[in-house]
């Protein structure tokens, strides 16, 4: 049987919610990944080193016993967020990003920063600090295209950023498109971008021909086939800008087929298989260990993994839901066949 072995992965950017929702999928995330990034935007959002080390808690507890996986934690950026809070963040281990949200951008963003410009000596304090940003990156204007939003928030406000804070370690999250790839391509090595396996896979048709179908739908929006090429090129080209981040996103089967259903694809059941298919479509499986296990250590300056996972080739079914009842999440490729089985 074919098989591939390489040096446990990192997720570098995760939800995993809390209550219920964090039991039910922190195990999926753990029997992959050693550490994953974990998102604030909680309801209230983790603002503040004190509720980000009470959340840290609550997620270890969701860590089966015999699994051994670290949460790293991000704080959630907002116009009231203070100097002495990043000073703070900075000092703490466990600590290791902010996380900017425009306002209005994305489930419970609410919180999130409304006016970018403000909060620069904000950025300037993270720069001083060394301490990395993560960009959720689309404009928030109603009258910007939504499939537009990213592409238009790199000239509006990325572009700036860069130049106003050369030091800066930035994350562009979950880009999708060829303009977000050529930016950080044509960056300083310090601006990096995660990439999602949903965005690796699927071009917008999948949320929408042949029926609309709510569990392709996340933010940034997927967008068309020739910008999918654009990320499978980025993520197998070896640059070490690229690595792995699901944005696993879980939402309630209920809110997910709803009138007005939620952003976010959950992929974390099935995330590394999930990538070793598109890389394997590239023709790229040798290149699938350093994006999923080297670059993003080595952009936030953690150790790279010791210890091993294998991926078989066989064929699995994903199951149609996850957890149970009124709690049910359905993941991405529900009731489909994966060709790749983490052993
Ligand atoms: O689709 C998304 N879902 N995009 C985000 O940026 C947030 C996420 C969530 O928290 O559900
Ligand atoms: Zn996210």
């Amino acid at each position: 049987m074919k098989t591939l072995t390489i040096t446990r992965p990192d997720d570098w950017h995760l939800h995993v919610r809390n209550g219920a929702v964090l039991k039910t999928v922190m195990p999926h995330t753990a029997r992959q990944f050693a550490r994953a990034i974990i998102m604030p935007n909680l309801k209230p959002p983790v603002t503040t080193v004190a509720q980000a080390l009470i959340y840290r808690e609550e997620i270890l507890a969701a860590v089966p016993a015999d699994l051994d996986f670290t949460p790293l934690m991000t704080l959630y950026l907002t116009g009231s967020t203070t100097t002495a809070e990043i000073k703070k963040a900075a000092e703490c281990e466990h600590i290791h990003a902010f996380k900017l949200y425009p306002a209005g951008a994305t489930t419970n963003s609410d919180s999130g920063v409304a006016d970018i410009k403000a909060i620069y000596p904000l950025l300037a304090a993270m720069e001083r600090h060394d301490l990395p940003l993560l960009i959720h990156g689309e404009v928030t204007d109603d009258a910007c295209d939504i499939f537009d939003r990213e592409r238009v928030f790199i000239d509006t406000y990325l572009s700036d950023i860069t130049r106003n804070f050369p030091g800066l370690r930035i994350v562009v999250e979950h880009v999708t498109t060829t303009e977000a790839v050529q930016f950080v391509l044509a960056s300083t090595p310090n601006i990096a971008a995660t990439i999602t396996p949903q965005h690796l896979l699927f071009n917008r048709n999948a949320i929408l021909a042949g029926g609309i179908k709510p569990h392709y739908y996340c933010l940034p929006i997927i967008k068309r086939e020739s910008h999918r090429l654009a990320l499978v090129e980025a993520a197998t080209s070896g640059n070490p800008k690229f690595f792995l981040g699901t944005d696993s996103a879980p939402h309630l089967t209920s809110l997910k087929e709803n009138a007005c259903g939620c952003a976010g694809c959950y992929s974390a059941h099935a995330a590394l298989e999930l990538y070793a298919e598109a890389f394997e479509r590239a023709d790229a499986l040798n290149k699938l260990e350093a994006f999923a296990s080297f670059y993003g250590a080595d952009f936030y300056r953690l150790p790279r993994n010791s210890g091993t996972v294998t991926l078989e080739k066989t064929a699995w079914k994903v199951p149609a839901v996850y957890g149970k009842n009124d709690l049910s999440i359905t993941p991405l490729k529900a009731n489909e066949e994966l060709p790749w089985k983490l052993q």
